[in-house]
């Protein structure tokens, strides 16, 4: 039975500043998606102030019906957004006219379809204050480090190693590697995840999809590239693919991601339960959770919070301690990010209000300066 199970995430506005979702606007998509024929079953969560619609149907990927659909129920949110004046109502509707796939209008996406197995465990990751580059790591940990994952050692239907695709997001290319032969090469690219990322994962011995994520092209907007957001990823699980275990993992080694304050640092992405997704610290630390689903001809059967777990503590702990360390730093790099990359920036401005105060330097003239300004 080919099931396909879409994850389709925006900010429609927060609560309060970018921290978390009212309650209502939870409440309204519920509603909308329990008034859909199309679906087989639905979870409305969220992570801080993102809204992710975790969907099962039967339509594949890219259907517009049910990319209207979510488009819908972040229209219907919106309204209550902007009637409680929350932060940014709407702010990730780029457009006012739907035109059959939410992709580049604001929304992130993540789907695929396969054929449900015996036993089909899914997880859900969902991450926010952070882009899609932010699962390079752990996607590479998961499929491809052996240290991370034994079952790539001693799982005969692991042991092939995987295909990983990487979009290149300024060239709007992609390119696939197979692992663990193409490995070096992989890393030359993820390694920089502000500009590839990891889109999906596929099993070398079965063919099958393993893993996606919502990255997507990247729009030139007035010169900038825009596009990149809080994003999500959906990994299934065992005989043949990672382990529950194997895939949470990477998650206990807090790396460092951009985004956090003003869209503009670099901070550690902190793994948290669902009733700790509320990013405040600095608007952070980022955080990432982990939703953990047995399809059953699917159905939905779940979520189980995986990051609740006691045995995150640790990882918890450590992100905050990495947290402090870089919040000392202030305005300097790397904590906030280099100038090409952040989200806000001052330095045309600040440039225009210097501009003739920036003369060409010439040594033979350093004494007569040093004098001049000596003398000031
Ligand atoms: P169980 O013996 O609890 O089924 O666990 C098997 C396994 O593969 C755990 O990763
Ligand atoms: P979001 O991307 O989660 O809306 O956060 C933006 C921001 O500026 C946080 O300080
Ligand atoms: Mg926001
Ligand atoms: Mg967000
Ligand atoms: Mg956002
Ligand atoms: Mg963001």
């Amino acid at each position: 039975e080919r099931i396909t199970l879409s994850v389709i995430k925006a900010d429609i506005g927060g609560y309060v500043g970018h921290s978390s979702v009212h309650p209502r606007l939870l409440e309204t998509a519920e509603r909308c998606l329990a008034a859909s024929k199309l679906l087989i079953d639905y979870r409305v969560t969220h992570v801080g102030d993102d809204i992710n619609l975790i969907m099962t149907h039967k339509y594949g990927v890219d259907c517009p019906e049910i990319h209207h659909l979510a488009w819908n129920v972040f229209l219907q949110c919106t309204e209550v957004a902007r009637e409680l004046k929350l932060y940014g109502a709407g702010q990730d509707l780029l457009s006012d006219a739907f035109s059959g796939n939410v992709k580049g209008m604001g929304p992130g996406v993540a789907e695929m379809e396969f054929e449900e197995r015996k036993s089909e465990p899914v997880i859900v990751f969902a991450a926010d204050k952070t882009e899609p580059g932010a699962w390079n790591f752990p996607l590479y940990k998961m499929f491809a480090d052996p240290f991370n994952t034994i079952g790539l050692v001693i799982d005969p239907k692991m042991h092939q190693g995987f295909r990983f695709e990487v979009y290149d997001l300024i060239k709007n290319e992609r390119v696939e590697f197979s692992l663990p032969e193409e490995m070096y090469d992989l890393l030359v690219f993820i390694g920089a995840p502000g500009r590839y990322c990891i889109k999906a994962v596929y099993s070398k011995s079965t063919g099958e999809i393993a893993a996606v994520s919502s990255t997507q092209r990247l729009n030139l907007m007035a010169g900038r590239y825009v596009g990149k957001d809080d994003p999500v990823c959906i990994v299934r699980c065992q005989s043949g693919l990672p382990a529950v275990g194997e895939a949470l993992e990477p998650f206990a080694n807090p790396h460092l991601v951009a985004g956090w304050m003003r869209g503009s640092h670099i901070g550690p992405l902190m793994p948290v339960g669902l009733n700790q997704a509320t990013p405040t610290r600095f608007d952070g630390p980022p955080r990432v959770v982990a939703m953990g689903f047995q399809l059953s001809g699917g159905r939905l059967v779940g979520p189980q919070d995986l990051f609740a777990d006691v045995a995150f503590d640790k990882a918890r702990q450590t992100a905050n301690e990495i947290a402090n360390y870089l919040r000392s730093l202030g305005p300097f790099e790397p904590h906030r990010l280099p100038l090409e990359d952040m989200e806000y920036t001052t330095m045309p401005e600040v440039m225009t209000k210097l501009k003739g105060r920036f003369v060409k330097i010439d040594r033979t003239e350093r004494k007569k300066i040093a004098a001049e300004l000596g003398a000031k």
